[in-house]
């Protein structure tokens, strides 16, 4: 609770920034192809779904952060088509990983992470304590200059809805790999902005932390 105080503070001034990178940032992280077969039934990983809010440190190993990035935005088809959906196609849900070496952009296309910032920004995804420490936080933005043919006064709500399903994708492939997840709202969408050096027509929705529960 102390630390969220001070990031509240922190916002307020401006001043919520990211912590050095642990480790070299790899500019590109080329991931191990997904698994797509298999897993917990889904009405099981339904049952099991939930938000915890309370996290190991552990790193998740790449082939799970594989799995977990195909599960929730990744391409399904030879046709470009993506594990969410997303009105007209616009398919303009940009999904950043924030790990302790750097945050990425996930590319689904080449199933790859692009460095997007060197620096740990695990810190400024959220307020609340969790977020510092635990190995992913997933940050969502909506990429404006995808969505010319949705009418102005939707684009928020179609993107947030498309963002909703990309989370709930990753909640159900948390509940049947045995992490841990929640999504966020309470964040500083400029700090988070102003970390990933996004430009003036990308807007941060929602963050989510996944990781694997906290040893009891
Ligand atoms: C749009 C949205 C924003 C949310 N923001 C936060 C948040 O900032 N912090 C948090 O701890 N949980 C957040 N949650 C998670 C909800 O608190 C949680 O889903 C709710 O309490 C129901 O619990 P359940 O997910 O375990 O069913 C958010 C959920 C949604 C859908």
């Amino acid at each position: 609770m102390t630390d969220t105080l001070v990031k509240l503070a922190l916002g307020v001034m401006g001043r919520l920034r990211p912590r050095p990178a642990m480790g070299d940032a790899i500019t590109t992280i080329e991931l191990p192809a997904p698994e797509r077969r298999g897993g917990m039934p889904l009405m099981e990983a339904l049952a099991s779904r939930r938000s915890s809010r309370e996290f190991a440190r552990d790193a998740l190993p790449l082939p799970l952060l594989s799995n977990l990035l195909w599960a929730a935005w990744g391409a399904n088809r030879p046709d470009g088509g993506r594990t969410a959906p997303s009105a007209l196609n616009a398919q303009e849900i940009e999904l950043y990983a924030a790990l302790p070496a750097g945050a990425y952009r996930y590319d689904a296309a080449t199933h790859a992470l692009h460095l997007a910032a060197a620096t740990d920004i695990r810190r400024v995804t959220g307020y609340q304590d969790f977020v510092d420490e635990a190995p992913l936080d997933l940050v969502y933005v909506a990429d404006h200059r995808r969505m010319a043919l949705v009418p102005v006064a939707q684009r928020e709500s179609f993107a947030s809805a498309a963002a909703g399903a990309i989370a709930q994708n990753v909640y159900l492939f948390a509940a049947g790999n045995g992490l841990a997840t929640v999504i966020r709202a309470w964040i500083d969408r400029d700090a988070i902005a102003k970390a990933l050096g996004l430009a003036h027509d990308q807007q941060v929705l929602l963050s989510q932390t996944v990781g694997y529960p906290a040893k009891r």
